[in-house]
């Protein structure tokens, strides 16, 4: 028995009742957080998006709302008009904004029912993911993520204004487009008046920003869906926003200048925290000397150290071979963890072998001495030196990784990571900011057997390694920079080759081939040779932004409606099979999967 309103206006929200409305009469709408019968008198909980106002049905005052309220049930969608009294003193909830009042109900309107729910609309639930997924519209309901997604907006709101007030100009670029090399694949659509033909879903605005600047809009801005089908972790989606950016007549530094400013700025205002000015800057070749990863959570004090030249003269072979065989040989001071017992120090083993260690050396630095399997291979003079480099003290355990970069780097930062974890919770409140700068400008990918571009291929390899392009092409450092919050890559950029023969060098570098160059990139080629001015810009991950700033665990949390980890949305099913009407329409053809 769903009503509509009739005329009937809202006059104030939950919030409002206080001192300002006392004795006056009100008419608020919402829903049944929850009812209390109490010696014939019924008070709800009413709720709407501003919060929970106390309403109160009494027989002595209106006895029809007060037969009719019995009905009532947990999210029922209601309007009352009442007037707003003090509580009596042993009815004051001092925990609610609107806690001292309470409105004495004169008329009630049921202007929808509620099905009984899958999970109570209450902060703490139980339910599984998948469950507040399929219902997320229940599950936004709930004070938590309303929270994260109000937040959300107020970020939004804020970065607005703080571009907006520098002259930056908020433009758009087509969805519908051509493929955007970020490293993930594509989403493709395909095109019906164009058969055989597919659009690309952007990865990113890249090409279209940098055009933007060619065509004389100096600063641009926007923020932005990308869309980018790679596999997904806690901080990525299938679809997610960037705040994208771009300016003309910049160099690295004015970049990082004005997105610092602009993170400082909004942190203050939306959390009211200022962060440590200015953020400390590391090269990324030390970021990965000091911490084994390009994103190094800085709220972790603990750092590795490299033996690599010195186990070239040790006789454990596992330390000598990887030493001579282009490998490193890198060890973790995890202080305090003398206590652990052998079980958990070869527990520690299986936590790794995901990033393809092999095994994990160890030393216990106990009161009765050193102890470990493999202090019988290592000479005095290297113990001695593994100790003092690592400010080893009793209580300690050192552990160390023997194996190519690729994997004892990665390795031996999540042990960093988790056993700090163990000893010390990290505080979500606490913002430790890094820029990672002048990343190499190329990887070496051992499938495909070439090089490709490490942030994207229109980055600029720094001037003074350009001579390097034709030499050592592996060496050449980027003008890029990264971004990272508490061990979360936030945001990347980089200046960009303005100079068409540059950005040409560079893809027969990638091994993209002139005539792949030409149908691919050949409109951005041809542009730069119009003019093209020096530029570059950074795009930040926006969803990773608000996660970290809510204290969410998952970027799932700051999105109202996610995909799953297996990039479904189960709300609407989505993606879903099509009719063989609309394939054909399309000129498509389904081949079944392999088994
Ligand atoms: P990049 O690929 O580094 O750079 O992306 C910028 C930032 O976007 C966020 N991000 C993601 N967030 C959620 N889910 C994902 N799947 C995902 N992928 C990336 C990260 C990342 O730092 N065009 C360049 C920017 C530039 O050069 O100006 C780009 O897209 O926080
Ligand atoms: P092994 O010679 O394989 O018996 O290894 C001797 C010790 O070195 C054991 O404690 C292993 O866990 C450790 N170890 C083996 N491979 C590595 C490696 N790649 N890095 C670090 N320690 C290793």
């Amino acid at each position: 028995m769903a009503e509509f309103l009739n005329g009937l206006k809202r006059t104030h929200l939950c919030a409002g009742i206080g001192k300002d409305t006392l004795d006056k009469e009100v008419t608020l709408m919402g829903w049944v957080q929850s009812r209390r019968d109490h010696g014939g008198v019924i008070f709800i909980d009413l709720r709407d998006q501003t919060g929970i106002a106390q309403v109160v049905f009494n027989p002595d005052i209106s006895p029809e709302s007060h037969v009719l309220a019995h009905s009532l049930k947990d999210e029922y969608v209601i309007a009352i008009t009442g007037k707003v009294a003090k509580r009596p003193a042993d009815s004051i909830n001092e925990k609610l904004p609107t806690g001292f009042y309470e409105v004495m109900v004169d008329t009630l309107k049921i202007l929808n029912e509620c099905k009984p729910l899958p999970f109570p609309i209450e902060d703490s639930i139980d339910a599984g993911e998948a469950t507040r997924l399929k219902y997320r519209y229940l599950d936004l309901r709930r004070g938590s993520m309303r929270n994260r997604l109000v937040m959300r907006h107020r970020l939004s709101a804020a970065i607005r204004s703080f571009l907006n007030a520098r002259g930056f100009l908020e433009l758009e670029t087509p969805f519908l487009t051509r493929s955007t090399p970020e490293g993930a694949r594509d989403y493709l659509v395909p095109s019906r008046v164009n058969p055989g033909k597919f659009f690309a879903l952007p990865q990113s605005p890249q090409l279209f920003k940098q055009l933007f600047m060619i065509a004389g809009f100096e600063k641009y801005y926007q923020i932005v869906k990308c869309f980018r089908d790679e596999d997904l972790r806690a901080d990525r989606q299938p679809e997610f926003t960037q705040v994208d950016m771009e300016l003309s007549f910049v160099e690295a530094e004015d970049v990082r200048a004005l997105t610092e400013h602009l993170i400082t700025d909004i942190f203050k205002e939306v959390l009211d925290v200022s962060l440590p000015s200015p953020f400390p800057v590391l090269q990324f070749s030390e970021a990965m000397r000091r911490f084994g990863t390009d994103k190094p959570d800085l709220r972790i004090p603990w750092e590795l150290s490299d033996f690599t030249e010195l186990a070239r003269n040790v006789d454990f072979k596992v330390f000598r071979s990887a030493a001579e065989s282009g490998g490193i040989v890198k060890g973790l001071n995890a202080k305090g963890c003398a206590t652990f017992s052998r079980k958990e120090i070869d527990d520690l083993l299986p936590e790794i072998q995901p990033y393809g260690a092999r095994g994990l050396a160890w030393i216990k630095m106990t009161d009765q001495g050193a102890q470990s399997p493999i202090l019988k291979f290592l000479h005095e003079g290297f113990v001695e030196e593994l100790f003092k480099r690592m400010g080893a003290q009793s209580g300690d355990l050192l552990l160390f990784q023997a194996d190519q970069a690729s994997v004892a780097n990665p390795a031996l930062n999540h042990l960093r990571e988790c056993l700090w974890k163990r000893l010390y919770p990290l505080s979500a409140e606490d913002f430790r900011p890094v820029w990672v700068i002048n990343f190499p400008l190329l990887e070496y990918n051992p499938e495909e057997k070439r090089h490709i571009a490490m942030h994207h291929p229109f980055t600029s390899p720094l001037t003074e390694d350009i001579p390097l392009l034709k030499t050592d092409p592996g060496k050449v450092r980027a003008q890029s920079y990264d971004i990272v919050i508490n061990g979360y890559e936030i945001g990347g950029g980089s200046i960009r080759n303005h100079a068409m023969a540059l950005q040409e060098q560079i893809f027969s570098l990638l091994n993209i081939k002139a005539e792949e160059a030409k149908n691919k990139f050949g409109f951005l080629l041809e542009a730069l040779s119009y003019g093209a001015p020096p530029h570059g810009g950074i795009a930040l991950g926006f969803d990773r932004l608000a996660m970290i700033m809510s204290g969410a665990a998952s970027i799932r949390d700051v999105i109202a409606f996610p995909k799953t980890q297996k990039a479904v949305c189960l709300l609407t099913d989505a993606p879903s099979g099509v009719a063989p009407s609309q394939l054909q329409d399309l000129y498509l053809k389904l081949i079944p999967p392999r088994k």
